[in-house]
């Protein structure tokens, strides 16, 4: 064979160049296999009507018309993208805008919790009614397409510059968290844009910059499928309006023109019926990229030209065929009808004046019923991992000293609410523009945003609160209402302490931003001030606002410290919700969503990004080469201990596991999941299938009602030593047990069989665990299927 022969001379004339740089990418590991044509949208019974709909409006578009409306246009609002127009059907074209956390570079929205930090709340409701109030934001605003969720990065990275915006390490987690979140935004009708598809892992060298291309993410097929697409299977089933493809590049080929993954995975595959739009600049060739199933660019195209002209030209010369270009269209509008934005939708960026101090109508989006949500968000992603000598809940005490640059609002708050860059955090962002901000760091970027409290992190997630309440404003108000005496320092990194003093509240951060990695998971400065206090103070109680993984063990067994909450990135209910769970009037019910490992080389890569190196220095390459093997799973294969396992977190009182029980549905078959069952959006329609039950009873055996986060745990045989496939968070009062109900679809059981393409249920024995984290799992029994 022909392409046999190539391959051999290619791998001979690379041993002989061996160390030689590669100049050209036609010789790598990791190939993307060409798919074409491009598959239109179908019309699939769940958007049957919006894509009747939009065939009968892009049917009545000229060319020129359909191909406008794929490109992006330098915003007049301050959306972050605009799609074009068609005046003459009065199709008034779509704004576009971040972000996953809230509405992004506007006035009268809400700073929401961050991604990270609903992954903590393992709540599906609270993940829904979060996406539903931010979703009704944008749609105020005149936003028609919000650019969220994040499910990618998904972690494997762990100084990952993103990961937070993201809702775990775990697919299964950020699977369940991301559908339920697409379905709030898409309520509020909403268009929402699952993100970014896919391999994003990484900041660094994410774009082709002076002559290196962007990162290759060298991904096996059995690893995509069952790790970083399982989350996008997710989004796609609860009907992801729109999907985001990234800026890196996938086996090879840039993620916005990789067929195999836009035209094979995800609009076969998953059978996705929305629209592909590129990440802003992340599109790299013209007609090329058409073909290989980009359906919008942003923020503007230079391939596709201004108004798209270039398609236009691409489709006469018989370079790319119409059928494309209306295909195109026809996924952008059908996506638009699909929402219910053909009636009564705001005029687009209605809200979204591009300066706020030039005059404009206010447009108040903040609706009161989001109050509730905005603090049960805050609450609920707090994670309490030590907690001894009853040093929590506070209990009326005398004195409380207060101490870290994470304690007070950022001083920017000072300065007004919104602004051009929009936010309190916006400005520790990468593109920060103030100078006041001063980072105690002598890395880049900064470890720690050491100017005042983080309710998110930097970069286009960051989000445009109304306020900031930071702990040590709440702190104030509770002193007031106890009467309790206050001291604070928040420069000093060797503070002095009140030996009276009930308890030394510490503050510290751990920032991360778009556009760069991490430079490590602790730093020096905070973990000197930590130690400091405790070496004075026997009851220290640390606090940390962390964007990712922090690592504890540098102070974590000191007798001093008796208490240590992960904060995350609560939004701006931050202080008042932590305030509430320090003194008790809420109880913890937070669980970690990655494992906090004791240091940092426990971590694939030792948490690093990989670099530019050798022969590879101008195509850079990262090779995923643990498979599915990241977080718990990497630490069970390895048999590391960690500091804190993943799905950990104490409360007010502890837990009982008993009475398993594990149910088989009667109609259970092994045969292949393909078609005949139809693809429907998310994928084989049968993968969706109930096919097992588990329950088990919980029981509150102390004396304060908290809620708990049951887990169930699958050891698949052949795969990791066990996997998340189940959880269910529930408020459980003192003596009545509680029975935790959990569905096993046929995709949370089988395994993606390369060979044949498919989803293989095994026949045989699974065990499940089912408890309060991945290493307390005291109920165990095993499903036959
Ligand atoms: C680049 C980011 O990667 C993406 O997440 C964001 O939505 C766009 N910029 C638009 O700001």
């Amino acid at each position: 064979m022909v392409s046999f022969s190539i391959w051999q001379l290619l791998l001979l004339s690379a041993s002989v160049a061996q160390a030689a740089e590669i100049t050209s990418d036609t010789y790598f590991y990791g190939q993307s296999p060409p798919v074409y044509p491009s598959p239109p949208i179908t019309g699939t019974p769940s958007w049957a009507a919006a894509f009747e709909k939009a065939v009968a409006l892009v049917s009545q578009m000229t060319l020129e018309e359909k191909a406008n409306i794929t490109v992006g246009y330098s915003p007049l609002t301050g959306c972050s993208g605009e799609t074009g127009t068609v005046p003459r059907l009065n199709w008034t074209g779509l704004c576009i805008s971040d972000a996953g956390n809230g509405l992004r570079s506007t006035d009268f929205v809400n700073g929401w919790p961050s991604g990270i930090h609903v992954g903590a709340s393992w709540d599906r409701n609270m993940a829904y009614q979060r996406a539903l109030h931010m979703g009704g934001e944008f749609k105020t605003k005149g936003v028609h397409v919000a650019l969220g969720p994040v499910v990618g990065p998904l972690g494997r990275v762990a100084q990952g510059g993103r990961n937070w915006e993201g809702f775990s390490n775990d697919p299964y987690l950020c699977g369940a968290l991301a559908s339920e979140t697409v379905q709030g935004i898409q309520d509020a009708g909403v268009i929402a844009t699952t993100k970014h598809y896919i391999g994003y892992e990484q900041e660094t060298n994410r774009n082709p910059s002076g002559g290196v291309e962007a990162y290759s993410a060298n991904i096996d097929d059995k690893t995509l499928h069952e790790l970083y697409l399982w989350p996008f299977a997710n989004a796609v089933h609860s009907g992801s309006g729109a999907i985001m493809c990234s800026y890196n590049r996938v086996n090879n080929s840039y993620s916005c023109q990789n067929s195999k993954l836009l035209n094979g995975i995800l609009k076969t595959e998953l059978g996705f019926e929305g629209f592909v739009v590129s990440d802003w600049g992340a599109q790299h060739t013209g007609y090329d990229s058409a073909a290989a199933g980009l359906d919008v660019a942003m923020p503007s195209s230079s391939y596709w030209g201004l108004d798209g002209n270039n398609l236009t030209e691409a489709v006469k010369n018989g370079s790319l065929p119409e059928s494309r270009v209306t295909d195109m269209a026809t996924r952008l509008v059908a996506s638009w009808y699909q929402m219910g934005q053909d009636v009564d939708f705001p005029a687009r960026g209605v809200g979204m004046p591009s300066k706020f101090y030039t005059p404009h109508p206010p447009v108040y989006a903040r609706d009161p019923s989001s109050k509730q949500f905005l603090i049960e968000g805050a609450l609920e992603g707090h994670v309490l991992v030590k907690n001894v000598n009853n040093a929590l809940p506070l209990n009326n005490p005398k004195l409380i000293s207060v101490y870290g640059y994470d304690a007070p609002s950022p001083p920017e708050m000072n300065v007004g609410g919104p602004n051009d860059f929009i936010g309190g955090t916006w400005v520790y962002g990468y593109e920060s523009t103030l100078d006041y901000i001063v980072f105690i760091s002598d890395t880049s970027p900064p470890q720690i945003a050491a100017n005042g409290t983080i309710i998110s992190g930097g970069g286009s997630g960051a989000n445009a609160p109304a306020y900031i309440s930071a702990p040590f404003d709440a702190i104030k108000e509770q002193a007031y209402q106890d009467d309790t005496s206050l001291f604070w320092d928040f420069l000093n990194v060797d503070p002095t302490v009140d030996t009276s003093t009930d308890a030394c509240l510490v503050f510290i951060n751990a920032f991360a931003t778009e556009g760069d990695d991490r430079t490590g998971l602790h730093d020096d400065y905070s973990d000197a001030l930590i130690l400091n206090v405790a070496s004075k103070c026997n009851n220290t109680i640390v606090t940390i606002h962390n964007a990712g993984i922090r690592l504890v063990d540098q102070w974590i067994e000191h007798p001093n410290i008796t208490a240590v909450v992960f904060a995350h990135l609560p939004g701006q209910d931050s202080g008042r919700a932590l305030v509430q769970l320090l003194y008790g009037q809420q109880s913890f019910s937070g669980k970690l969503p990655y494992t906090v490992a004791k240091n940092e080389s426990a971590y694939t890569n030792g948490g690093e990004p990989s670099l530019p190196e050798g022969e590879y220095t101008l195509f850079p390459q990262s090779n995923f080469t643990e498979g599915v093997y990241i977080d718990y799973k990497y630490f069970d294969q390895k048999n590391i201990t960690p500091r804190y396992e993943f799905g950990f977190g104490l409360t007010y009182t502890t837990f009982s596991y008993s009475n398993l029980s594990i149910n088989k549905l009667e109609t259970v078959s092994t045969a292949p999941t393909a078609p005949p069952s139809p693809i429907i959006p998310g994928g084989v329609a049968s993968l969706w299938d109930v096919i097992a039950q588990v329950t088990a009873v919980v029981t509150n055996t102390g004396n304060v009602t908290c809620a708990e986060v049951a887990q169930l745990y699958v050891n698949i045989p052949g795969g990791p030593v066990k996997q998340l496939r189940g959880f269910s968070k529930v408020g459980i009062p003192v003596g009545e047990p509680v029975t935790v109900e959990f569905d096993l679809m046929r995709r949370d059981l089988s395994t993606w069989d390369v060979a044949s393409q498919q989803w293989l249920l095994q026949g045989g024995g699974y065990e499940i665990w089912v408890g309060s984290s991945s290493r307390d799992l005291p109920l165990k029994g095993t499903l036959i299927i």
